[in-house]
């Protein structure tokens, strides 16, 4: 091992001022000593506005929970832009990583990959993070809800569960505009005719109901035509916040959101905040602006710095910052701390006074 550090930092210095990740970059695109990578090896686009990437990390991979998600960093038009992604793919594999992308509107990222992905693709994969994943100790039963994009770790926690031939009752509620918008029915369908325990109900939101009669946005028919006794399960739902609300609102009235766990992909609104009129300093840069009243993070890009970032919505935690001194608003909850040597997340926070960042 300490044979391989050593020359690892000496093809390092000799590869300098590049770095040595990206000459094994060219020489072997998959190979690199410091940072997660991953490879596309096919890429299917299997509903109108989705892509789903089979992708190949490289060793630094250590794999994920069923739920949790990757930091996936891209450079387009050479600027490297960083979003979050819930590997859909059964836990348990570092050699091999699903995603499915659904374009947004104006989205940077999410049409990026819908439009250029093609095998042979690299792109920068941090390690696996977040609480909402299957826990340890398998609950018998299991409710998974889901709508759009959100199916992505519910899913993950769907193929976990079958592949460890898990026996007990399992129930997937999912909504979507239309058979067209689905990019896993088939696979869904296959898995509820094999499956006795499990049992598969989808809503398409914006066509006539189906046999079971599931028609429209979550409603408690659909939870008394899937899993009536619901209060029995171990539920996970992930989708937008309409949804989430409603379920979050249904579980608390029956008073068991202790067996509730809910993930947004959608980012929250932001307390807005007029300009502070106070300075922020990006120290590591030397570059100096006047508060804009933005987020601390569209701030030191608008001033052309690239900080590390993933969710830009408080989650994911990897634009934490350090704060030498200042005034900062919490843009989430529009509270203001004076902070000395303290942190916070440059996505949801802005100024409120002049701020000093190690950044
Ligand atoms: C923990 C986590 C896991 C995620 N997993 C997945 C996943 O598995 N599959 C997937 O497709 N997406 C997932 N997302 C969302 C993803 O990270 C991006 O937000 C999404 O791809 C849009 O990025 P973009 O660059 O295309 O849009 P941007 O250029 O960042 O934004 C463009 C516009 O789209 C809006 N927008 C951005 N994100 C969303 C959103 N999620 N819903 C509605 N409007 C949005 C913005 O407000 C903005 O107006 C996840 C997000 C989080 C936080
Ligand atoms: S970018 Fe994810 S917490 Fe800020």
């Amino acid at each position: 091992l300490r044979r391989q550090i050593l020359s690892s930092s000496l093809l390092e210095s000799l590869t300098t001022p590049h770095g040595v990740d990206r000459y094994l970059e060219i020489l072997k695109p998959s190979y690199s000593l410091s940072d997660g990578r991953a490879e596309v090896l096919d890429v299917e686009r299997r509903s109108v506005d989705t892509v789903t990437l089979t992708t190949r990390p490289n060793r630094r991979f250590a794999g994920f929970e069923a739920g949790q998600f990757v930091r996936v960093g891209v450079e387009i038009n050479g600027v490297r832009e960083t979003r979050c992604y819930s590997p859909a793919s059964a836990a348990g594999r570092t050699d091999q990583v699903e995603l499915t992308i659904k374009s947004h509107p104006g989205g940077k990222v999410s049409n990026y990959l819908r439009e250029h992905a093609q095998p042979g693709m690299f792109f920068e994969l941090s390690d696996a993070d977040g609480d909402f994943h299957l826990p340890a100790e398998r609950p018998e039963r299991i409710l998974l809800i889901s709508a759009g994009s959100g199916i992505t770790p519910v899913l993950a926690i769907l193929r976990t569960l079958l592949a460890e031939g898990h026996a007990g009752p399992i129930g997937f509620l999912h909504y979507t505009p239309g058979a067209d918008h689905h990019p896993y029915r088939e696979e869904l369908e296959r898995i509820a005719r094999e499956n006795p325990n499990v049992a598969l109900a989808v809503s398409y939101t914006r066509e006539p109901a189906d046999e079971l009669g599931i028609e429209g946005h979550f409603s408690a028919a659909h939870l008394n035509a899937l899993a009536p006794e619901h209060g029995e399960y171990e539920t996970f739902a992930c989708g937008p916040e309409p949804l989430l609300d409603a379920v979050r609102a249904r579980w608390a009235g029956d008073g068991i959101e202790h067996r509730l766990h809910v993930e947004s992909f959608t980012p929250p609104l932001l307390v807005a905040a007029p300009a502070s009129g106070g300075t922020v300093r990006f120290a590591d840069s030397g570059v100096e602006v006047s508060d804009d009243g933005n987020t601390l993070l569209e701030q030191a890009e608008a001033a052309g710095l690239n900080p590390e970032h993933g969710c830009r919505m408080g989650i994911c935690r990897s634009c934490t910052c350090k704060v030498r001194a200042g005034v900062v608003r919490n843009a989430l909850t529009g509270d203001v701390l004076e902070i000395t040597d303290g942190e916070i997340q440059l996505c949801i926070s802005s100024p409120a006074g002049d701020v000093e960042l190690e950044l």
